[in-house]
């Protein structure tokens, strides 16, 4: 089942696209009174049961590859209890992905967790190892045969962002509280919401209570800040889910991705943008040692400054996300992690928000020219998925970001393919020719 070719694809995460995750902590959270999140997900964009009008649009465009996620809270939505409908379901994805030459890279947990782990510890929590190694054992008992390569876990180092840059805001509001707001949760490769109001906070905290049936402060989801134990929690999952797999399908490549920015440092600050690589990506490697392939997950960079330095090119162009326009840095990325990691890298997310979509494709046009310098350094990269597929929800941010190939009018669930999803065609011709 080993890809030989470059995989070219675009990637989805169920909880952003299929809609109605019920039985997820994200959906729990999200009906709240009080909730930051600017809307629900709901019916998302009912990639559920439109997967195949998708996944034909995606291969029509000659892409070989599509990246998904399998959700946890539907094949488990009790603990312990299987939802044979579920696995049924992913497995006619897998189906259709295979007739349509579509590899399937698959994501065992991408940010979504099922709500009874969440009242049971969650992500910081050790019992949580024993159960996403199960979890990992029954997905590849049942659909192993059809998974040529797992993720395992989405931007595993998320959880470490999310602490530091709760840090930084803490510190700032005590040096100087006049200035903490200029503090930005943009400036994490994920769509958050600025901190709530503690009058807000007091509110959802009651609800998050009443729900998960724990304390607030126990609340452990993914993308809560995450403990230095929570660290090694999150890394023994990793492995015992890639043991799992391996244990009954040797051939599959199984890997982790990880949130990873472009770090450049202004004269001076070279050991900034050191330590920024060290906790975003080197503190990582020795769990990744028997990994097969290594994801790789970039939306821009980050220049690091000494205090009070000033930055000579301000960015002028940006993101919806509220982050620079830097394509470039994917290739930088690339070449970066390089210099550690020796085995097949796969970028399994690069994107950008933006509601014009000529600048979309000159951003995939750019950043795969990096892909292209890469791999004729030697880069061993063996391919590409433009996030997002389809516009879908962006966590916090709910719907107003729109990084996908595919528009979506949300009241009728009509497809609305852009020029960027016939680009794909031009991607794929470039690398099998490179
Ligand atoms: C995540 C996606 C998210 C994307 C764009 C990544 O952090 O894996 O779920 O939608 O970036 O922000």
């Amino acid at each position: 089942m080993k890809q030989t070719k470059f995989l070219v694809g675009a990637a989805t995460a169920a909880h952003q696209v299929e809609g109605n995750n019920k039985k997820s902590d994200y959906w729990a959270m999200e009906q709240l009174p009080g909730s930051n999140f600017s809307e629900p997900s709901l019916d998302a964009a009912d990639h559920y049961h439109r997967y195949k009008e998708d996944l034909q649009l995606l291969a029509d465009t000659g892409a070989n590859a599509y990246r998904f996620s399998i959700e946890w809270a539907r094949i488990e939505p009790q603990k312990g209890v299987y939802d044979e409908t579920e696995i049924a379901h992913y497995r006619e994805v897998l189906l259709t992905c295979h007739q349509l030459n579509l590899t399937p890279i698959v994501t065992l947990h991408h940010f979504t967790s099922p709500k009874w782990l969440i009242t049971e510890g969650g992500w910081e929590a050790q019992t949580t190892i024993a159960y996403f190694r199960q979890y990992a054992q029954l997905i590849a008992e049942r659909l192993g045969d059809l998974i040529p390569y797992v993720c395992t876990i989405n931007e595993a180092n998320m959880g470490k962002q999310i602490r530091k840059l709760i840090e930084g805001m803490q510190a700032a509001a005590q040096q100087a509280p006049e200035a903490a707001t200029e503090e930005k949760t943009a400036d994490l490769q994920i769509g958050l919401n600025e901190l709530q109001a503690n009058d807000e906070r007091a509110i959802f905290n009651q609800g998050l209570a009443d729900s998960f049936e724990i304390a607030p402060d126990k609340i452990q989801t993914f993308l809560a800040p995450r403990s230095e134990a929570g660290e090694a929690i999150i890394m023994a999952c990793h492995q015992a889910a890639r043991e799992a797999f391996k244990a009954i399908h040797p051939e599959t490549q199984v890997g982790i991705t990880f949130s990873l920015y472009d770090h450049q440092a202004l004269p001076g600050a070279e050991a900034l943008a050191e330590a920024g690589q060290q906790a975003d990506f080197l503190d990582y490697l020795p769990y990744l040692e028997a990994d097969d392939f290594l994801g790789v997950q970039n939306y821009t960079r980050k220049i690091h400054a000494l205090p009070g330095q000033a930055v000579p090119e301000e960015p002028t162009r940006m993101t919806k996300m509220g982050y620079e326009f830097y394509p470039e840095a994917l290739g930088n990325v690339l070449q970066a992690v390089a210099k550690q990691w020796h085995k097949p890298i796969l970028v399994t997310e690069n994107g950008v928000a933006t509601d014009n979509d000529a600048e979309r494709i000159e951003f995939m046009a750019r950043a795969i020219e990096g892909v292209a310098q890469a791999k004729a350094a030697g880069v061993p990269v063996i391919g590409y998925c433009y996030w997002s597929l389809l516009d879908n929800f962006e966590w916090q941010l709910g719907y107003a970001q729109t990084f996908g190939l595919i528009a979506v009018d949300r009241k009728t669930q009509t497809r609305y393919p852009k020029e960027s999803l016939a680009y794909l065609h031009q991607i794929v011709e470039k690398m099998q020719n490179s």
